[in-house]
């Protein structure tokens, strides 16, 4: 079944572009509209919520995490994102002007159910983002989205993200549309660049000798650090787990604007630092924070749009993605980290597709 990949992780990496095409065009009509089936969300419902809770846990967290961002940018309502632990015992805000998401790949996740529940009891109307046809989640909800990322049996969460990401656009755009906060043109410009991702993501697949020759000398690190600013910020943290589940390293991820305030302190000689540089508008501010910890010997692996080449002149290696929008760069920046993850932890002779102590569905609190 792995079709000649050593690993499910590694075949799941590479059927990512099929995973975003499929999520993404089943959406769209001829015109490129975007069509919902499974969403009823009018005009006057989208109207009346003040206010979204997107409630994950784990991956489908961090894609929840982006998909704040894409909400907040193109359909104008402030949203929350929280672990789905967290949600139900902080008394959260919610009732029947609230929107709650839930994102889960299995959509047997307890605690995202039971934090849906808790939703559904005070009033919120929800809407979900699975995989699993016919899972928990997804019968419990108002609205349902199918991601199309195939069945996924690797433990640690790749293709579930990526399209996890589509689906968050999609909804932010279908938002944005209906209450009019985009424009047709601005709506066109996103929309072309979406459909340019599949082949995208695959030119990032292709240059996976690169990332795989970096993991072979970088494999024996104590401790790894990740950090961006925006919407990178989002992916370091995905980025992280993605190393510590399947390679046993530590490692976290924070915004590198806050490396000043306490973090810095643990940079020494040879840290592996995974600088996220691809904003445009926080690209000068990424570069200083990498002279930051370059300064204090830190060895940097830099992510950069084609192009950015400034880059070059801090980092001691520089993994580049392709220009897009810098609201699009998570669905190609995300791959880099997951083939660095991948191959590090087979260079440690890691059972990649089985970490210890992991279940692929969570359906204990
Ligand atoms: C990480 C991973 C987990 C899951 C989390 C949620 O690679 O796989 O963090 O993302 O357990 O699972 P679902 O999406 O099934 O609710």
């Amino acid at each position: 079944e792995k079709e000649g990949y050593e690993h499910f992780m590694i075949k799941e990496i590479h059927e990512q572009p099929k995973g975003v095409s499929e999520t993404l065009l089943r959406r769209l009509d001829k015109e490129d509209h975007i069509v919902l089936d499974g969403i009823k969300l009018t005009k006057e419902d989208l109207d009346k919520i003040n206010k979204i809770y997107i409630v994950a846990c784990g991956t489908a967290y961090h894609a929840g995490l982006v998909g704040r961002y894409a909400i907040e940018k193109f359909a104008k309502i402030p949203v929350e994102v929280d672990v789905a632990s967290e949600f139900r015992y902080r008394d959260p805000f919610v009732d029947e002007n609230t929107l709650f998401i839930a994102i889960s790949q299995s959509g047997e996740t307890l605690d995202t159910l039971a934090a849906l529940r808790e939703a559904k009891r005070k009033g919120a109307r929800i809407l979900s983002i699975v995989n699993v046809v016919g899972s928990s989640v997804a019968r419990e909800s108002d609205d349902v989205f199918y991601t199309w990322a195939g069945p996924e049996i690797a433990v640690a969460s790749t293709k579930a993200y990526t399209t996890q990401l589509v689906a968050m656009y999609l909804v932010a755009l279908h938002m944005a549309m209906t209450k009019g906060t985009l424009s047709q043109e601005e709506y066109k410009k996103i929309m072309a660049e979406l459909k340019s991702m599949p082949e995208k993501v695959q030119r990032v697949l292709n240059n996976c000798d690169t990332i795989q020759h970096l993991a072979d000398h970088q494999f024996n690190n104590e401790s790894v650090f990740y950090m961006g600013r925006g919407v990178d910020v989002n992916v370091a943290h995905e980025g992280s787990l993605k190393l510590k589940e399947i390679s046993y390293i530590n490692s976290f991820a924070i915004a590198a604007g806050e490396l000043k305030h306490g973090t810095i302190a643990l940079i020494e000689d040879g840290t592996l630092v995974v600088a996220l540089a691809t904003q445009d508008k926080l690209y000068d501010k990424m570069l200083s924070n990498i002279q930051e910890v370059r300064a204090r010997g830190a060895y940097v692996v830099g992510v950069a749009k084609e192009g950015n080449k400034e880059i070059e002149k801090t980092a001691d290696v520089v993994l580049y993605i392709p220009d897009t929008m810098d609201e699009l760069t998570p669905i190609l920046s995300v791959i880099p980290l997951q083939l660095l993850a991948y191959y590090i932890a087979v260079a440690r002779g890691c059972d990649v597709d089985k970490p210890k102590n992991l279940a692929k569905s969570v359906t204990v609190e």
